[in-house]
């Protein structure tokens, strides 16, 4: 299988002057053409409190679990929500947590992101708006130097590549985002890598595949037997998916604390990118096998096939994983959508029961 890169001739930036701790070498043909950047010496000054903290903008899907994992391994964890409910669950989980707007970022918090050695931002862009944080730069910037922060990560999404016709990308692979809202996350993966470089913290980018986990999955969709999303539906049309299970995730993530590299942009996704339909298919199986004759025998999969436009080209892209593999050591615990569905289905409660 070929590697598909596009011929770029890079230019290059030079935010900083520097040596040593740390050079920041993205290439980004389209958007940026190139960044570099040196942390210099003022980096390793950096940490004067020894003990681990991360702060999570945006405790989602991926933060709590995060949270937890980071949780259990000793570290202190705080998390930003938009809501007083979301609040409320966070504290119940045993975590630090703040309602934040990132539309009109809250100072007091901001300030507590400065007792924290690392920071991940989980808040995704807004169409018409981008990252609402990057707004706030200056803000934010001020926060970053001053403060205690080493490392930052960015959760970006495998989106930026745009329609490869289905070859294999790796992250040499030139951006071509053909959404707006893809647009805004390459826009956002700069924005966050310049924010970081000028804060002297080392910033990594993890593109995500479709992410998917306890509570969020091919078998709870099938078990809450809500009818598909426009989105799900539009997505069946779809010959690859990339996608990855949530805490395979926190293992790139973790990997990647331990092993920083400025600037770095990861792929997150499993081995085996696999239709849509073919996974609701297996998905489904699992259910049947399980708990036989529960759930309704219409194949929602077969549904959202009739529903795709003859003609739509099924062309798209396969994403690389080798460099996680390869440079942070990560070994996946789902490498493909079959192992990670049988784990989830395999501790779930029985849904039916009593019903
Ligand atoms: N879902 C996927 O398959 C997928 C694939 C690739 C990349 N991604 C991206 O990866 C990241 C993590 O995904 P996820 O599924 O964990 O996301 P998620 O569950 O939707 O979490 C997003 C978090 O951002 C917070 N947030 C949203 N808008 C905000 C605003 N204006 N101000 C402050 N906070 C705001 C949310 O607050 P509340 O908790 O109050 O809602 C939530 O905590 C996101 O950026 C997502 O877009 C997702």
């Amino acid at each position: 299988m070929e590697i598909c890169r596009l011929p770029s001739q890079p230019a290059v930036i030079h935010l900083r002057q520097g040596q040593t701790a740390g050079i920041y070498s993205i290439k980004m043909p389209q958007f940026p053409p190139y960044i570099k950047c040196s942390l210099g010496d003022e980096s390793s000054t950096k940490n004067p409190d020894s003990k681990n903290r991360m702060f999570i903008l945006g405790m989602g899907f991926v933060g709590k679990f995060l949270a937890a994992d980071l949780k259990s391994n000793g570290w202190e964890v705080t998390g930003t929500c938009t809501s007083t409910s979301g609040k409320t669950k966070l504290e119940e989980m045993g975590f630090h947590a703040h309602i934040f707007d990132a539309n009109e970022p809250q100072q007091d918090v901001l300030d507590i992101l400065k007792f924290h050695s690392h920071l991940l931002i989980s808040v995704p862009p807004v169409l018409g708006v981008g990252d609402p944080m990057l707004r706030h730069k200056e803000l934010l910037k001020e926060r970053l130097k001053d403060g205690n922060l080493q490392w930052l990560g960015y959760l970006s999404s495998t989106g930026v590549y745009g329609d490869s016709g289905g070859a294999l990308v790796d992250e040499e692979f030139p951006p071509n985002p053909t959404t707006e809202l893809a647009k805004a996350r390459i826009a956002a993966e700069e924005g966050w890598l310049h924010l970081a470089c000028d804060g002297r913290v080392t910033a990594q980018i993890f593109r995500l595949g479709g992410i998917y986990g306890p509570g969020r999955s091919a078998v709870d969709t099938i078990l809450k037997q809500e009818p598909l999303s426009k989105g799900q539906k539009m997505r069946f049309s779809r010959h690859y998916t990339s996608r990855i299970h949530v805490a395979d995730i926190c293992q790139a993530l973790k990997a990647s604390i331990q092993r920083p590299s400025p600037g770095k942009i990861y792929n997150v996704v499993d081995d085996d990118p696999a239709p849509r339909e073919q996974v609701f298919k297996f998905a489904r199986n699992l259910v049947e096998e399980k708990w036989p004759g529960h759930i309704s025998p219409n194949n929602s999969a077969e549904e959202a096939k009739s529903l795709i436009p003859q003609g739509v080209s099924r062309g798209e892209k396969r994403v690389s994983n080798k460099r996680i593999k390869t440079e942070l050591g990560v070994r996946l615990l789902y490498p493909t959508y079959e192992s990670g569905l049988r784990s989830i289905i395999e501790r779930m409660e029985n849904p039916f029961r009593g019903k």
